[in-house]
């Protein structure tokens, strides 16, 4: 935990897909949190010392053998308890009452009854309210030392609530936004229940993470590799209010950016944060590497190991080194309990830009503790511009997981005007900020087409456009027609190399967001 933030709330996971959610939830609540997986120790909950517990939802059933389950103990520390959805019922099944494995599933808006003045239902006057359920277990009989605080049409026992151990159960999900007052809830039972202080917030984060890197760098120098993306530079921004000039960031051309990004990120760095930056143009050594490499993971592979190499290179030329900064956010680092959890298998590929084991220099990693939203809303107070804030995400082995097969310079610059003009469409109307990510794909198929009076017979061009929370699933943007249009006919007649465009309508699963 930040050194002076003192309230925090544990979370402990048992798979939910709204895990995270709840974490940020209480976070953007004002307190700190953090997520465990479901086989933390007892006296791993002692040491940590939260003003509360939060129990997620999750995919199993209490009432099957093979449950995921919590030791007991836990549960009678005093420490006050929100179970949510199978929280709620692992509770139950703990504190022996019962619950009825239904086959009927009660999945999206329900309307709940609000039975009892809870203070976990303080200061919301409607006595019904609509919210998102998501179960098929409810739990039939109420253990013993506990009260029904709430019904649902589906569930008698819908809340419930135990002075005696201080425990609350939700068989709704508060922290999804189709849940009216979910909100106050959780504001109820962060300040009202667990008597936490509100000192969550950016100036704080700011103010802690600034002494902890003192405190750690000291008078030492520090390196940091720059991706132009918004974490590398939020950690830039961070650091050089800390130390000022002891920090040096380099950033490798890998030939596989975006148009006119290696310009953008100079003057972001340098005119408008004001950081001394190395911008190394490696790009004939990638192009080279990635000669004849057509699988996706050898290519990210190659990337990889070229970026260490350039980077370990680089690094050497500056003295006095120490510590190697690296933007490392939360949810690369928090143990998942979901039972497929895909999350590895994402991961596994990410680490693109991430460097040696054995490299000799001491981490530091000011946003390790940060959800992507507090990095956002840091980099904003740092004045990190607003463009790169809002940035979609981008790969670390870039435009090469978007050609399919080899990657040449000749398709790399096809590929770049293509993104461009995209992107810029996108912009223009507006549509830029209301999509997660969008991308062009370069598929290595030569097609038929007409320009004036001549046939062309050139590649193909795919676009693609996803909304996503978390990355983990998506679903295609809607963009109108009229403007699918415009962009076409635009990369068709100013990108020479194209002669087909098409929109990718693939959600993921089963599709991946990236093509290779
Ligand atoms: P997929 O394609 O797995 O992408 O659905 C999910 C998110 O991860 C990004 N992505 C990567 N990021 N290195 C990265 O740094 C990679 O190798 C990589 N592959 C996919 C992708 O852009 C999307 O945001």
């Amino acid at each position: 935990m930040p050194q002076k933030i003192t309230s925090q709330i544990l979370i402990i996971d048992f798979g939910s897909q709204y895990t995270q959610l709840i974490a940020r939830r209480v976070r953007e609540s004002g307190v700190y949190s953090i997520i465990k997986s479901n086989n933390i120790s007892y006296d791993e909950v002692k040491k940590i010392n939260p003003s509360g517990i939060i129990l997620s939802g999750g995919p199993q059933s209490v009432t099957r053998k093979t449950k995921i389950s919590l030791d007991a103990k836990i549960l009678k520390t005093g420490i006050p308890i929100l179970g949510i959805c199978y929280g709620m019922q692992l509770i139950a099944d703990k504190f022996k009452g019962s619950v009825d494995g239904s086959s009927k599933r009660e999945f999206g808006n329900s309307q709940f009854n609000i039975t009892y003045k809870s203070k976990l239902f303080n200061n919301i006057a409607p006595k019904k309210i609509n919210v998102w359920m998501s179960h098929s277990d409810k739990v039939v009989t109420l253990p013993k030392k506990f009260k029904t605080i709430g019904k649902s049409s589906n569930s008698t026992i819908a809340a419930f609530e135990s002075k005696e151990y201080n425990i609350y159960g939700l068989q709704f999900h508060p922290e999804v936004t189709h849940t009216d007052f979910g909100k106050e809830i959780i504001h109820n039972f962060l300040y009202i229940i667990c008597g936490c202080k509100k000192l969550w917030t950016t100036k704080n984060i700011i103010k802690e993470s600034i002494v902890e890197i003192r405190e750690a760098v000291k008078n030492n120098n520090v390196i940091l590799g720059l991706s132009g993306g918004v974490d590398s530079t939020v950690v830039a921004a961070l650091l050089k209010k800390s130390i000022g000039k002891q920090l040096t960031c380099i950033f490798i051309d890998t030939g596989l950016m975006r148009k006119n990004e290696t310009q953008e990120v100079h003057s972001n760095i340098t005119k408008k944060l004001g950081i001394k930056l190395i911008v190394v143009d490696a790009s004939a050594i990638f192009f080279n590497k990635l000669k004849g490499a057509t699988d996706p993971e050898d290519k990210r592979k190659i990337i990889g190991e070229t970026f260490i190499r350039v980077f370990e290179k680089e690094s050497k030329k500056i003295k006095n080194v120490k510590f190697l900064a690296q933007g490392t956010i939360y949810p690369d680092v928090i143990e998942s309990s979901s039972q497929d959890s895909k999350s590895e298998v994402i991961k596994s590929h990410h680490n693109v830009g991430g460097l040696p084991k054995n490299i000799n220099f001491e981490l530091v990693e000011p946003i390790r503790n940060l959800f992507k939203d507090e990095v956002r809303k840091i980099g904003k107070s740092l004045k990190v511009p607003s463009s790169l804030i809002e940035r979609h995400p981008f790969p670390g082995p870039g435009l090469a997981v978007r050609i399919l097969g080899e990657v040449t310079k000749k398709k790399v610059n096809i590929l770049k005007e293509v993104d461009y003009i995209f992107i810029e469409e996108l912009m223009k109307a507006k549509l830029y900020n209301k999509i997660s990510q969008a991308l062009a794909v370069f598929i290595p198929v030569k097609s038929v087409g007409v320009m004036g009076d001549n046939r062309k017979y050139d590649y193909v061009i795919s676009l693609r456009a996803v909304k996503t929370i978390d990355f983990m699933t998506a679903t295609v943007s809607e963009i109108p027609y009229e403007l699918l249009n415009k962009i076409s006919t635009r990369i068709i007649n100013e990108v020479d190399g194209v002669a087909r465009v098409v929109y990718d309508i693939t959600s993921k699963p089963p599709g991946t967001i990236e093509w290779e």
